[in-house]
């Protein structure tokens, strides 16, 4: 089967990586020839360290490298089965090139987005056969993360849904069915884990070194939140919380926070320029380890972010399981949130998230339906 990728960027490469390991011939493609020789020079060197690693051998890596087709000429993706969109987060031009793509391939030809924040109900009206676009939206590196978010638009057919995801599922990724909503499951839920550890800083609980290790120590998480924002970079995650602000009418939950503006105005992005919360040419400073204070911090974001959860399931934005599959395969939380709080206890949770609402009288804290309907009827998640 032919794939065919368009935009050999950070996610673009990755992908091509994907389906040329899977034994598909691949178009990549990029109107921009420098980015083509970059992509091509990445690949090749993470082929090497692959090789290195004993994880393939040079045979297996310059086959996948022959698989791939490295092109500014669009008129090659002729004959895809499957094509992957992954240029910049424009939607004007990523309607431009749909247009584009759909007068090149044929009719059966599946089109995805690659798209963080964008809908697939607007970038799929650009299309004439709309009911073959599709969100494709991989995570960051995408040939290391096993999340896959599959994202139906309106439009979109319950074939190509079908068909889409026994792909994806081919290629070892974990699918999830999402609902073409800002921030799909993951950008949406993983909010709080950003936006309440910032409250708690600005209102002077705690500094970023004490909620990180609180968050790591006890509560199991891979990295804290200030630790993730610098690797992440404060201009992305900054970008993504306002866009889903906005997306979702300014809903106060959602909020960005000035913390994190600062940082990105001042141009502290974070590891990749030595500068974000943490200053990376120096000591990172220790934290308070009161357990005390620690399991305070924990259980506000936790409790915010079972919240996200369940205000996701209450939406239909995707199935209880899939939303607990989505943040520990997309964001490897030790835990699926909705599973978590079966654990803690639903009544317990919604007590937090009351007393929170009504220590600060912010919409922020209200507590989701699903979770006063569940402590009701005595009910637990699973
Ligand atoms: P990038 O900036 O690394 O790469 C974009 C590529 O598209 C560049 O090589 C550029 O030359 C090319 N391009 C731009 N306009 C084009 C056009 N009109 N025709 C052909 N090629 C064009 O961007 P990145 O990070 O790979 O993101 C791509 C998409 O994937 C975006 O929609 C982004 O929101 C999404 N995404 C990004 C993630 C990330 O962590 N970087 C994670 C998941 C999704």
């Amino acid at each position: 089967m032919k794939v065919s990728i368009i935009g050999s960027g950070t996610m673009g490469v990755g992908i091509a990586q994907i389906a040329a390991t899977k034994g598909h011939n691949v178009i990549l493609y990029d109107s921009f020839s420098t980015a083509l020789e970059n992509a091509k020079n990445k690949l090749k060197k993470i082929l090497e360290r692959l090789v290195e690693k004993e994880r393939i051998n040079k045979k297996e890596s310059e086959e996948i490298l022959q698989r791939i087709d490295f092109t500014d000429k669009i008129e090659s993706i002729k004959e895809s089965e499957l094509v992957i969109e992954a240029i910049i987060e424009d939607l004007d031009v990523k309607k431009k090139i749909f247009i584009e793509i759909e007068n090149i391939v044929d009719e059966k030809c599946i089109i995805g987005s690659n798209t963080s924040s964008l809908s697939i109900a607007s970038i799929a009206s650009s299309c004439e056969k709309a009911n073959r676009v599709i969100g494709i939206h991989f995570f960051n590196p995408a040939p290391l993360m096993p999340l896959v978010e599959i994202i139906p638009a309106v439009q979109t057919s319950s074939n190509t849904i079908e068909k889409t995801k026994s792909i994806i599922d081919s290629w070892a990724k974990i699918t999830v069915i999402a609902k073409d909503t800002p921030g799909f499951i993951v950008n949406r839920v993983a909010r709080p884990f950003y936006g309440e550890a910032l409250r708690i800083y600005e209102e002077g609980i705690a500094d970023f070194a004490t909620i990180d290790w609180a968050i790591k120590e006890i509560g199991g998480f891979r990295m804290g939140p200030f630790q993730l924002m610098d690797y992440i970079g404060n201009d992305i995650n900054y970008t993504v919380t306002e866009t889903v602000f906005t997306a979702f009418y300014f809903d106060s939950r959602y909020k960005p926070s000035f913390t994190q503006k600062r940082m990105m105005e001042a141009g502290y992005f974070g590891r990749k320029v030595g500068r974000g919360y943490y200053k990376y040419d120096e000591e990172i400073p220790k934290p308070n380890q009161d357990r005390i204070l620690g399991k305070k911090i924990l259980w506000r974001i936790l409790s915010m972010l079972i919240n996200e959860a369940a205000e996701a399931l209450y939406l239909n934005i995707a199935t209880k399981e899939d939303i607990d599959l989505a943040m520990t395969k997309g964001v490897n939380y030790p835990k699926g949130l909705l599973a978590w709080a079966d654990e803690i206890g639903i009544k317990n949770i919604l007590d937090q998230l009351e007393s929170l609402q009504l220590e600060y009288g912010e919409d922020r804290y209200r507590p989701s339906p699903i979770l006063k309907r569940m402590v009701k009827q005595n009910k637990t998640f699973y």
